[in-house]
């Protein structure tokens, strides 16, 4: 038997999702009716039934991070007796974020619950989350996070049945309080999608002939899909996925695929015994990155490769609609788009910005310089995609990573590109430094320092070409006659004080004189922001925490 109870609460201040969803210390989550509060606050926004009476379907499922197996079974008691019709939700409760994107969409449903944190660590101190994503397999606009918000300010009783846990062990369908629950393999469905995009056959035959290949999944989502696809559907050699079991803590790893985090597939990429190429993930399975033998792809010009190279990839061979790319993402994959011919946006910081231009078919190829990067096949960036794609494009042409990077570079020219992270610092100070910035922005054109001439300055704004809407104070853009340029934000996805994201950015022709390491060629760009910005008078803080 079970019963559906309606509880008496109360607002509990600051459930306020960001660009990513609700993201807090896990006891924070596990608190008495956090989890509860946010997920009725959810479901009363976007509603549980159709407008005949019918109940809606919804897509669940997590990065396996500790409490997702708990709050799991939370959030399928709160929709059976909110009145949903179905769940479809992962085995054990996991699935990465692209993969749920796919879903939300292959089945047609009402939209999706991710439970992550992306990149965070995880674990009973780290951190959790939850994210609602629509029907077009998109994180919520913010129209919608902030009626959640306020939903959240105003609550006073949630709803959920009373009864044993449903078993997400079983594939296969079984029923709570009337509401179904179909038990789905996480990994099938998304490995099909991969194999209608890329050339399977050609990148088998590449690791038949002895292509090595080193994947670190950071013992987070990622392992079962790149195990299932790499290993077993295209015959790269077993043991080619590390860490490649999701633990509830990550095994104390930082999964966030980046140099710094990801340093010992970094050492090994730079070995002596070097695999041909490697790649990482995070947490959810969004993020990537790629790197060969002896060469680094900076995410903006994994972007820009990608973009200039798709159309080798059966799912892209008619070519691309238009790229598009984040604010503080290099102007890398702009020249390859003027190249071909094809439109080039530049967005605010974070995906759900592309929503709209891949819904309305104007961009088919986005990238962050966040290690995110994705297409139009589902509406969340992808990091498993990224690196089939790579993989495909290095079956075609035969080259290494290093050639291939040297051709673009002699081809469009480089743009130089590092963010440094500021980490933790008192949110007052962050906010006092960037407001004397904007304040100084009129009388910064013309000013000369480090031999560099700034060109422009503003706070970039950015006008949905979809739906006109206004999206004001993204960030910091100072601009150089020579088409160096710095980018200064708040980090919108913290949980610890204020983060200062500065960009770094220095585009050079053809061969160029400059050293080759992007720290080196972006010296004076850095001195620059340091002066303009006075990050040391104002945060005390002279090195960055994390250099990407
Ligand atoms: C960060 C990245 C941004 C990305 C977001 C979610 O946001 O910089 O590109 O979309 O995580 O993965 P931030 O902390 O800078 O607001
Ligand atoms: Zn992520």
């Amino acid at each position: 038997m079970t019963t559906k109870l309606t509880i008496t609460t109360a607002p509990i201040a600051g459930q306020k999702p960001g660009t990513s969803g609700l993201r807090k210390k896990t006891p924070v989550f596990m608190g008495p009716h956090y989890l509860e509060n946010f997920v009725q606050a959810i479901f009363d926004v976007v509603g549980t039934r159709n407008p005949d009476g019918s109940g809606k379907t919804f897509v669940l499922g997590g990065d396996g991070r500790y409490f997702n197996d708990r709050a799991a079974q939370v959030i399928l008691r709160m929709a059976a007796a909110n009145g949903a019709a179905r769940v479809i939700i992962g085995q054990n409760a996991i699935l990465s974020t692209p993969a749920a994107s796919h879903l939300i969409r292959l089945y047609q449903t009402d939209g999706g619950i991710i439970m992550s944190a992306s990149h965070n660590p995880g674990g009973p101190k780290e951190d959790f989350g939850v994210k609602f994503n629509m029907s077009n397999g998109g994180p919520a606009p913010e129209a919608a996070t902030e009626a959640m918000y306020k939903r959240t300010t105003e609550i006073s009783e949630y709803h959920i049945v009373e009864s044993q846990d449903v078993d997400l062990s079983k594939i296969g369908r079984t029923a709570l309080a009337g509401m179904i629950v179909d038990v789905v393999d996480p990994v099938s469905d998304y490995a099909a999608l991969m194999e209608t995009l890329f050339d399977f056959p050609a990148i088998r035959t590449m690791f038949a002939g002895g292509f090595r290949m080193r994947m670190d999944s950071m013992c987070a989502v990622t392992g079962p899909y790149a195990v299932e696809i790499l290993e077993n559907r295209l015959g790269a050699a077993k043991g080619t996925v590390i860490n490649a079991t999701p633990l509830s803590d990550f095994g104390g790893m930082h999964p966030d695929p980046n140099p710094t985090w990801a340093k010992a597939l970094m050492d090994e990429m730079f070995g002596a015994a070097a695999p041909d190429f490697g790649a990482a993930s995070d947490g959810d399975g969004d993020r990537n990155m790629v790197v060969g033998a002896a060469a680094y792809v900076s995410p903006s010009d994994s972007l820009a490769v990608l973009a200039a190279n798709a159309h080798l990839a059966p799912g892209y061979k008619a070519g691309l609609k238009g790229v598009a790319r984040s604010m503080p993402t290099s102007a890398a994959a702009d020249r390859v788009a003027t190249a071909l011919g094809i439109a080039s946006y530049e967005t605010p910081t974070g995906w759900k910005f592309f929503g709209n231009l891949l819904d309305a078919g104007r961009a088919t190829i986005c990238g962050e310089e966040s290690f995110g990067t994705g297409s139009d096949h589902v509406r969340e960036k992808d990091g498993l995609w990224a690196v089939l794609l790579w993989l495909n494009i290095l079956a075609v042409r035969k080259q290494s990573v290093a050639a291939i990077l040297a051709e673009h570079w002699a081809k469009f020219g480089r743009n130089y590109y590092s963010r440094h992270d500021f980490e933790a610092i008192a949110s007052d100070k962050a906010d006092a430094m960037m407001a004397a910035l904007r304040g100084s922005l009129a009388s910064l054109p013309g000013h000369q320092l480090e031999g560099l001439t700034i060109q422009a300055a503003d706070d970039f704004a950015y006008t949905d070409p979809v739906d006109g809407s206004v999206s004001k104070a993204q960030g910091v853009r100072i601009m150089f006659e020579d088409g160096s340029r710095i980018v200064l934000r708040l980090s919108g996805t913290g949980t610890e004080g204020a983060t200062l994201r500065l960009y770094l950015e220095r585009y050079a022709a053809g061969p160029d004189g400059l050293d080759h390491d992007p720290q080196q060629a972006l010296a004076p760009v850095i001195r620059a922001a340091h002066a303009l910005a006075r990050i040391e008078a104002f945060t005390g803080r002279v090195t960055p925490d994390v250099i990407t």
